[in-house]
């Protein structure tokens, strides 16, 4: 594969929460690894301020210990580390103070791209969008980066972008969610995008299904108060898989830029459906071989948070109208799998008889592991013994077909945190989509707690609740499996 890296413009990023664990599993090794791509100009720096008791050594000891942990096949190159921690600064700086703000300024070069990532607490946004406005540390090619969870509901989530609207332009803000840097989630644009053979049968003629899963083997060891008070609707499903059903749901945009795009998919998120309580099942895991069960984990024994959600989508176009989109994502299943399936009709007329049996065509888009396209179809089992019909898989597998390279995709944060330096806003969202992904969410959580819902329970290691079962049953369909 021929990798093309084209360097971005000088910047000065900074990161608030620099020693955190994000900062720390993610962004610095997604820096570090474009920095040995060559995508760094010679006048960039990546800052961590925090408030620990630092200093910039210490802080170098710190981002040479993760990367020799999340980034080890490159890190273990000593030149190309310590080359890195030469463009690593530090500032002890106080969010709620004005201590160490006038050391950050004297670090900072008002020629460069200039991009503050909030990797804290949405508490923190307001006092730290402050403190940046009052240092007049805002220049004309200033961003910031937040990540999820932005808001916790939709009044929560229109304070927060109030807050920042109050000190940056939308054109300045980049709200993260890191599904929309994975790299088939891009993919999935180029082959809508990209090719005749798809588009013209996207839409509800065609297809009869489309099926959304994002399996998860983990818990939430380590997040536990967190993740109690989101559950796997607010942590998963108001933001990634609404983010896959909108690629997948989408209208071509006329460009690919950020407002082309995002326009589009907003609409998507407006043409949602109010979601029935009987389209939607809830689980929670219980105790098996990989840990103890969901309640133990956060230590409420009446806990009645998600871990796993299921359930049956309806945009309501004129594209889609009468197909329906099931979504599901959940902790500690069977396998890792996040995968799109879009099942097409039977043929409207078989002229082999009854005995061929029904045949579908069906598109699998895999996003993690083993990222890669199949389109399912149909064709005569070879040999004697009349015409008898027999589905196979047209499977591109990206590291078959493109090279080794392709076996191990950059990293979504490699992806986006050069978007930010670049200034292309077209893989993160807008405000405006994130609180209609919150009107679409909200009445469902407030539904569960109007009716006092207890989740049901699952085995640990499973595929998930029964139930999630009979929401397609009852439909005549099933889930396409989670492959180990
Ligand atoms: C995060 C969620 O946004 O995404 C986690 O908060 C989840 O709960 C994670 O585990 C999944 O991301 P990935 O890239 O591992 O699929």
């Amino acid at each position: 594969m021929v990798s093309r890296v084209i360097p971005v413009d000088p910047f000065d990023l900074i990161i608030f929460g620099g020693t955190g664990d994000l900062a720390q599993r993610k962004i610095m090794p997604a820096l570090f690894r474009r920095f040995c791509a060559g995508q760094w100009p010679a006048d960039a720096q990546v800052i961590g301020a925090a408030r620990g008791d630092l200093d910039r050594a210490g802080f170098q000891a710190v981002v040479a210990e993760s990367l020799r942990s999340y980034a080890s096949d490159l890190a273990r190159n000593g030149d190309a580390l310590n080359a890195f921690l030469q463009r690593v600064g530090f500032v002890r700086l106080d969010a709620l103070s004005d201590a160490g703000w006038d050391q950050l300024a004297g670090l900072l070069d008002n020629a460069r791209v200039r991009a503050f990532y909030f990797s804290v607490g949405p508490g923190l946004f307001a006092p730290l969008a402050t403190k940046i406005q009052a240092h007049n540390l805002a220049t004309d090619k200033t961003r910031i980066v937040v990540e999820k969870p932005f808001g916790h509901d939709l009044e929560s989530s229109r304070a927060l972008n109030a807050t920042l609207a109050a000190h940056f332009r939308e054109s300045q803000i980049y709200r993260i969610d890191h599904y929309l840097g994975k790299e088939t989630v891009q993919n999935l644009m180029a082959v809508r995008f990209g090719n005749m053979l798809f588009e013209p049968l996207w839409n509800s003629q065609y297809v009869d299904h489309i099926q959304i899963t994002v399996a998860e083997t983990v818990g939430i060891d380590g997040r536990e108060d967190y993740y109690d008070r989101a559950g796997a609707m607010r942590d998963m499903m108001q933001n990634h898989l609404m983010q896959l059903l909108c690629l997948i749901a989408m209208e071509p945009p006329a460009k690919f830029d950020p407002d082309a795009v995002r326009d589009e998919k907003l609409k998507v998120i407006r043409a949602l459906d109010p979601v029935e309580p009987h389209h939607i099942v809830r689980g929670q895991f219980g105790a098996g071989a990989d840990g103890p069960g969901y309640r133990d984990v956060v230590g409420n024994p009446r806990s009645a948070t998600e871990s796993y959600v299921a359930l049956r989508a309806h945009v309501s176009n004129w594209r889609w109208a009468g197909t329906p989109f099931y979504l599901r994502t959940g902790k500690r299943l069977v396998a890792r799998s996040s995968v799109i399936n879009v099942l097409f009709k039977d043929a409207p007329h078989s002229i082999f008889g009854a005995a061929a049996g029904r045949h579908a065509n069906a598109l699998s888009i895999r996003l993690q592991p083993n990222e890669g396209i199949t389109l399912k179809v149909t064709i005569k089992e070879p040999g004697p013994g009349g015409m008898r019909l027999v589905d196979v898989p047209l499977d591109m597998s990206f590291a078959e077909a493109l090279g080794p390279d392709s076996d191990t995709p950059p990293d979504a944060y490699e992806r986006l945190v050069m978007d930010v330096i670049r200034g292309n806003q077209t893989l993160f969202m807008r405000g405006d989509e994130v609180e209609a992904a919150w009107a679409w969410v909200d009445p469902i959580i407030a539904g569960w707690q109007a009716r006092g819902d207890v989740p049901k329970p699952y085995d640990s290691g499973s595929t998930g609740p029964g139930d999630a079962e009979l929401l397609m049953k009852r439909d005549g369909r099933h889930w396409q499996g989670i492959k180990p």
